[in-house]
């Protein structure tokens, strides 16, 4: 926590910081896997998770004097300390923790957590559309990984629950799919993927970014970045929510109408697999997403 390391029991801020009154925190998760083999924990994308804070902090006015490196080494660090030899999520949290009101802008902190988190593997999931909108733009801005955001998604996951989903996604206010409330979302119609356009009033999912990579050099598949209708989804072939910590999660069914493919489906498997190679190491082309945390590999 600001460049120190502390027991989890006193990593705290005041009740009255501008972060807890306000919402007024940014923050990043992301995963390190451990490759046996090489005897070695690799940090999936630090450098897009880090740029990502920044554009947090910057669009939310936060004032900082962080560089990229610090940013970069407080991460490796606080694994390195804890010897983590497993998969593990890490989160990155900037936070306002003097009391202030509003409209303050700094001082800004900066803590990094990292717990031991095994691979999302969730079975198909059960999801619903949302009856809450996606938070817009021009209001809060999904873009920014902004702690208040979340009470958009949290409200919609409650009422997915109270429904008995396993999850949601939500339509914009345009009433056009944006994603999950911690995931984006990928569909497959007639053996296209598409997902939804970083216009769609979503985050900019790095893993979203990834899978389009791989989906164009590994399987020799353009992901359509469009529009996607509520309609379109029920009658996808398949469908699967990503993220860093939701990696890819088969989606079976939508607000009870199951998709054409019996989930996982055959492009969301092999994706899914292609990108589990991807972050523990084993595909060598896509070397610089990693970063060693004991420079072993
Ligand atoms: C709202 C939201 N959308 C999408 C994602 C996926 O983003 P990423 O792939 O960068 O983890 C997340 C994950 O943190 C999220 O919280």
């Amino acid at each position: 926590m600001n460049g120190r390391l502390v027991p989890y029991s006193e990593a705290t801020i005041h009740v009255q910081s501008n972060a807890v009154k306000y919402g007024t925190s940014v923050f990043e998760g992301l995963r390190a896997y451990w490759n046996e083999s090489r005897q070695e924990l690799f940090v999936f994308r630090l450098g897009e998770h880090c740029r990502r804070l920044f554009d947090s902090l910057k669009l939310m006015r936060m004032e900082h004097e962080f560089t990229l490196e610090e940013l970069r080494h407080s991460v490796l660090e606080t694994l390195r300390k804890n010897e983590y030899r497993e998969d593990v999520h890490v989160r990155q949290t900037a936070y306002l923790a003097a009391d202030g009101n509003v409209e303050a802008t700094g001082p800004t902190g900066l803590a990094v957590d990292a717990r031991p988190r095994k691979l999302a593997g969730k079975a198909a999931l059960d999801i619903c559309v949302s009856s809450w909108v996606r938070i817009p733009d021009g209001a809060m801005p999904p873009r920014i990984k902004c702690s208040a955001n979340y009470q958009n998604g949290r409200l919609a996951f409650l009422e997915a629950k109270a429904g008995g989903y396993d999850y949601t996604v939500l339509l914009n206010s345009r009433g056009k799919v944006s994603e999950a409330p911690g995931a984006a979302l990928f569909m497959v119609r007639g053996g296209v993927p598409a997902t939804p356009p970083v216009t769609a009033d979503v985050l900019e999912s790095i893993t979203r970014t990834t899978l389009v990579q791989l989906f164009r050099e590994q399987h020799g598949l353009s992901v359509a970045e469009r529009d996607i209708d509520r309609t379109e989804l029920c009658v996808a072939d398949e469908a699967f929510l990503c993220g860093s910590g939701w990696e890819v999660t088969p989606v079976a069914s939508v607000d009870r109408l199951p998709l054409s493919q019996p989930a996982p489906g055959p492009l969301t498997r092999a994706i899914a697999a292609t990108y589990f190679r991807a972050v523990r190491g084993e595909l060598p082309e896509y070397g610089d997403w990693l970063t060693p945390v004991y420079g072993r590999a």
